[in-house]
């Protein structure tokens, strides 16, 4: 099976989990994209659902395809958010933000009473930190900040090159008008301890680990779907 098949697989098996008349949150990302087209084909069929998108990318795809979209503001609460991630650690830390979506997956995420992660075999690994920890930044004083995300990695005994993201030759920019510093510290063995000193730092606007966040994660591989709780 190739690496789209899986992914459709693993939202399929996701959108058993969503139940008539749910608020859902709604990821962002290859894999969080085919559960969109298959959560429209639900709707179509007359299953009620409101999402709140995690970017604007789900939401254009959304409306393409009749998913109807609330906000946070409309609705706060959410009872399920589905999306997928970059790396899935056996407790379900997660590193997010490779499409560059992290913050605004994390505060959606927050908000949800569950959250399911949804991915290929390839996302999971023993200890996080083979994919760069994408790390959401305020462009103001932005030297600044990547230096004293080098200095508080380093007293955890971690080091790597900090990248600023690009794309097609420009600074990349998140919905929320912030840069990415890309990470490449390898094996995080504390994510704890990472997380806690990179919120510590003020340019920081949030960070791709994903902590306590995620409640069941839907792994489709050669040999299936499985499932992983914390
Ligand atoms: C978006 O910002 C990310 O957190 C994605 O959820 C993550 O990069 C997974 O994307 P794919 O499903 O495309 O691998």
């Amino acid at each position: 099976m190739d690496a789209r098949a899986l992914k459709i697989e693993a939202a399929r098996a996701a959108l058993d989990h969503v139940e008539h008349g749910m608020r859902l949150g709604i990821g962002t990302g290859s894999t969080a994209e085919e559960f969109v087209r298959l959560l429209a084909e639900k709707v179509a069929a007359g299953m009620e659902i409101v999402g709140v998108p995690t970017s604007e990318r789900t939401a254009s795809l959304c409306r393409e395809l009749s998913v109807p979209l609330s906000t946070l503001e409309e609705t706060p609460e959410l009872d399920l958010t589905i999306d997928g991630a970059d790396e899935i650690d056996p407790a379900l830390s997660l590193i997010k933000g490779g499409g560059g979506a992290l913050l605004r997956e994390k505060i959606v995420a927050a908000a949800s009473a569950k959250m399911i992660v949804i991915a290929d075999a390839t996302k999971l690994v023993d200890t996080l930190g083979r994919f760069p920890l994408p790390i959401e930044v305020n462009p103001f004083g932005l030297a600044s900040t990547r230096i004293a995300i080098g200095a508080a990695a380093e007293k955890l005994g971690l080091s790597g090159a900090i990248v600023l993201r690009e794309r097609e030759g420009k600074t990349f920019v998140t919905d929320g008008g912030h840069f990415i510093l890309d990470a490449s510290f390898g094996r995080i063995p504390d994510p704890r301890a990472l997380s806690d000193a990179l919120h510590a730092i003020p340019g920081v606007v949030e960070h791709g680990l994903f902590l306590g966040l995620a409640s069941l994660a839907v792994i489709a591989g050669s040999d299936g779907i499985r499932t992983v709780v914390p």
